[in-house]
Formats: structure tokens, sequence, C-alpha cells
């Protein structure tokens, strides 16, 4: 978190608070954690820039990452935030201390810290699976925030096809579940926590928790980084807190079916969908 944000009063500051959020995602996925956010805080106005153009990120090496990561947050500012949520696990892996370096005097918060916390909270047994995308995995952060936090097993699994076959809308069936059984057998039985650590893996929670077993807990990591953002405005004065918020969207490209894929992801229809070019 940026240390200007930091130095504000803890007091509710009404012009503060009535400042957006800005989220930003690879894609169109990481409107799973703005329907999280919407539910956990209905009263703000949320700005969300997927990068529809550029998308998969998960694929692409740290130096590409970390420059389109930039050019996100370049357009984000323009809006006046308060603070920004890396959505995107990629990104929050790969690039979120080179975000913080960067842009000190914004508050920035990734998917990937509250996730951990939670799993390092929950692991009974000690032993903790990740599954997200190459790049995410290859980052080894995750396995760097958890043996920080104490003496746990990490077991990761990159499980690339789950990203298409959420966009595809096919989550449940055979499919999906061959697919699962490839990249989580050798997993199974052997951890009590997962850490779902890509956008799209919470639309196939299902399938996934079929395959793992009945004892393994799925973090949703949307749903962990909602709850710390609430904390976090909470605790600086910052929250909005009458009536709805409305949510505009920014994709850099309009994909055919785009409607419906927002609303596979978000759950609603968002105020506004507008093309943005981003200066690449
Ligand atoms: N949004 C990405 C993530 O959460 C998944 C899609 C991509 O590879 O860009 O890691």
């Amino acid at each position: 978190m940026g240390s200007t944000a930091e130095s504000r009063s803890s007091k509710r500051n009404t012009s503060e608070a009535d400042r957006p959020i800005g989220v930003f995602d690879s894609g169109i996925g990481g409107l799973t954690a703005v329907r999280e956010l919407r539910r956990v805080l209905p009263a703000e106005d949320i700005i969300y820039l997927g990068d529809t153009a550029r998308v998969p990120y998960g694929t692409k090496s740290e130096e590409t990452i970390k420059r389109f990561a930039e050019q996100d947050v370049d357009f984000l500012r323009r809006f006046d935030i308060k603070l920004i949520v890396v959505a995107c696990n990629t990104v929050s892996s790969v690039a979120i201390e080179h975000l913080r370096a960067k842009y000190r005097d914004l508050p920035i918060l990734g998917v990937l810290e509250p996730g951990v916390e939670e799993a390092c909270r929950t692991a009974e047994s000690g032993r903790i699976g990740v599954i997200g995308t190459i790049a995410t995995i290859e980052s080894r952060r995750h396995v760097r925030e958890i043996k920080k936090r104490g003496d746990f097993q990490v077991l990761c699994r990159p499980c690339p096809l789950f990203v298409p076959l959420a966009e595809e809308g096919l989550v449940t069936g055979q499919i999906p579940e061959l697919v699962a059984h490839m990249y989580l057998d050798e997993l199974r039985g052997k951890v009590d926590s997962l850490i779902l650590g890509c956008t799209h893996y919470p639309l196939l929670t299902e399938t996934i928790s079929r395959v793992m077993g009945p004892g393994v807990k799925l973090i949703n990591v949307s749903h962990e980084v909602a709850r710390k953002a609430r904390e976090y405005l909470g605790e600086k004065g910052f929250l909005r807190e009458k009536g709805r918020g409305n949510l505009r969207v920014y994709l850099t490209d309009i994909p055919p079916h785009y409607e419906e894929l927002i609303y596979r992801f978000l759950g609603e229809k968002p105020e506004s969908v507008e093309k943005v070019e981003l200066e690449f």
C-alpha cells in the first residue's frame, strides 16, 4: 500500500470516500473480483479495465506482463481512484512489487496476499495447494508468501486449459472433469486447502471440488480481496456507505458475444461498456 494514503486521516473523509475504486485484469475474468467487490462494498463506484486485446497474460514473459500492467494502471489513474485492485492473479504474482515501487502514492491491493492469508489460516494439516496460470506458478510467489507465514508444505500446478473452458461456459460435465483430473490428481489427498489462483477458476468450483474431494477447502481469492478492500477502506475512513455504486467497464477490444461473457463472470449488466485504446 502507498505511503500517502497511509498517512491520511483515519476519520471518514467524504471526498476521499466518493472517489472510485479502479480494478484491472488481463481480460473479462477479473469481473469475478468485481462481483465480490459489489457484494461486499455495494455503494462504491468501480472503474474496471479489461485488457481484452492482449489477453492472456498468463502465458507471457515477466517483462511483458510488467509493461502491460503499468499501462493498465496509467489508464486507471486518470479517474482519480482511491484504491487499485489488481484482479489478475498473474499480475499479482509477477508484477505487483514492480507496480508498488513505481506508483508509491497509490494503494495497490493484489489478489495473491489475501488468498495466501486465508489458506494459511485454514490449512489444518499445513498442506496448501496452489493452481494458476503458467506465469503465476512459475513466479513461485505463492510459495514464498506462504513460507513467510509458517512451516507449510506447498504443492503447485498450472492449469491453463481452465481459462478457455470457463470462457466457453464449459464448467461442468465430462470434458472439464477430465481436464480437472489431468491437472489435479497429483494434488488429491495431499492438500487440505487449494488456492484458486486465477480469475477464471471460481466458475469451475463445482468440478474442481468434485475432483479434489469433500475435505478440501477451495479459496476464492476474489472473495478474499473484496474483504481486504473493505478492511483497508474502513481503516482509512474512505468507505462509501450509502446508495448503490455504479460500474463502468472499459475493454481494449470488444469481443463477439461480450455481453454474454461479461454476464458469465459478473452476474449482472454494468452501467456502461466502452472500448478504450491504451498507449502501447
Ligand atoms: N486473469 C488471468 C489470471 O488471473 C487469467 C487469464 C490470463 O492468462 O490472462 O491469472
